[in-house]
């Protein structure tokens, strides 16, 4: 590959993936589940700092990944590092519930001020554990069963929440039977479905059925990173005004500022009954949350929601911090920036090679590039990890290349970065 032209903070010092990640993957095998084992092509990692990572062999890459998109801030953040030093010194957990500490209503109180106030918010641990409890509340709430889901959706991989997500292989085959009452719907844009496909099917299924609530991605994430047409969140709000039933939406991956308001819906001028956080809000400690009005949030008995473990101490003190960081280091407006300059790059690499890129969307930072196949991509993200830059895809195809950097990256790791997707998609393309 020819010489970088910024400061580089990729360092290359074995070829991807090194021996001891071989070594390390090798070993998984005989020790771990397969279906949760390494595949040894992406290499172990030892630190991260930012949005670099520096792996086992002692390369330095960038990461696309983020963890999945848990680490908007950034890999070990000071701030949130000392506030997860500084609480677990104090005390681990106790289950809030039982013996309570004032981090669980601290964060309750900044993300209800993020709403702009009037808003109960509830602690779990995973975004299918949040999904699980939303729709809880809209059923008890509601005193309807009927959930509406939608095609391309994502919504977590416990019994529930796989019921209403959609992808059936690797994610549902083989573990049915998934509870009762769940009707999915088009989601525009996704699969070639159109809004008018989408309200005839509403029509149906709302008059129909008994619909507690409708839950849906305002762009879809793993699915493919979708963005629907404009009205179709309006359009889905009033439908569900219409029939008395709620809105959720889950906002584990779009929301918390990377698709560039700190609520994805908020985006379309949507106000959801109830709405899903997780992935980012800790970054990278499980925690997630419900958040609502009082009249749905506040009804339910005692211990009717919670568990063990949902509000963890430290998770929660970690994610004090992260707000913070996302506030002093403008993160929601770095998530704007940061989606113009890879809408702009990547628009650059589709017209010097034509017929590689079939489509480039996406709200903020969420930017899902299309590929002409599956193929193709795997060949681009090959080239790139070879050169230093972790990537991660989505969609049942595996066609879109989708970004889910910490947005602490600088632009000379973005340009860094550039150059190597440049180099990767000649690759890709056969030009390389
Ligand atoms: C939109 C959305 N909802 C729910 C989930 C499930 O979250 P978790 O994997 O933390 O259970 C995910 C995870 O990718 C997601 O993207």
């Amino acid at each position: 590959m020819r010489a970088l032209d910024v400061a580089p903070s990729i360092h290359l010092a074995t070829a991807i993936p090194g021996p001891r990640t071989r070594e390390l993957a090798a070993r998984a095998q005989s020790s771990v589940a397969h279906p949760v084992a390494p595949s040894g092509e992406t290499p172990f990692i030892v630190r991260g700092r930012g949005a670099l990572v520096e792996d086992v062999d002692g390369n330095r890459l960038l990461d696309f990944i983020g963890g999945l998109g848990c680490l908007m801030v950034g890999h070990a953040h000071p701030a949130v590092v000392d506030a997860v030093a500084e609480h677990s010194r104090r005390f681990l957990h106790t289950d809030y519930a039982v013996i309570p500490y004032e981090e669980y209503q601290t964060l309750a109180e900044l993300i209800a001020g993020r709403f702009g106030g009037g808003r109960k918010v509830a602690f779990f641990n995973s975004g299918a554990e949040a999904v699980e409890n939303a729709v809880k509340v809209a059923r008890a709430m509601t005193g309807r069963p009927g959930i509406v889901c939608f095609e391309g959706a994502f919504h977590g991989r416990t019994n529930l929440a796989l019921a209403l997500t959609h992808r059936e292989d690797p994610y549902k085959k083989g573990f049915g039977p998934f509870v009762p009452e769940i009707y999915r719907l088009p989601y525009p844009g996704f699969g070639g479905a159109t809004m008018d496909g989408f309200e005839k099917a509403a029509a149906a299924v709302f008059g129909e059925h008994q619909i507690a609530a409708a839950i849906v991605e305002p762009e879809l994430g793993e699915g493919g990173y979708v963005v629907p047409p404009r009205e179709f969140l309006p359009r889905l709000e009033r439908i569900v005004d219409d029939h008395g039933s709620l809105l959720i939406a889950d906002e584990i991956q779009a929301g918390y500022g990377r698709a560039g308001a700190f609520l994805a819906s908020s985006l379309s001028g949507v106000t959801p009954d109830l709405v899903t956080l997780g992935k980012p809000i800790a970054a990278g400690l499980p925690l997630s949350a419900v958040v609502g009005p009082p009249e749905l949030m506040d009804p339910l008995k005692f211990s009717a929601l919670g568990g063990t473990y949902p509000g963890n101490p430290v998770a929660l003190a970690a994610g004090i911090a992260v707000l913070s960081v996302v506030e002093e280091e403008g993160l929601i407006e770095r998530a704007t920036q940061i989606g113009e300059r890879l809408t702009s790059f990547w628009q650059a690499v589709a017209s010097e090679h034509r017929g590689l890129i079939t489509d480039i969307r996406g709200l903020g930072s969420m930017v899902g590039v299309e590929f002409a196949d599956r193929e193709a991509l795997g060949r681009l993200r090959s080239a790139a990890l070879s050169a230093g830059v972790l990537t991660v895809t989505a969609g049942a195809e595996a066609k879109v290349l989708r970004h889910l950097m910490p947005l602490v990256m600088t632009d000379d790791q973005l340009d860094e970065a550039f150059q190597v997707f440049s180099w990767a998609a000649g690759t890709a393309a056969g030009a390389g």
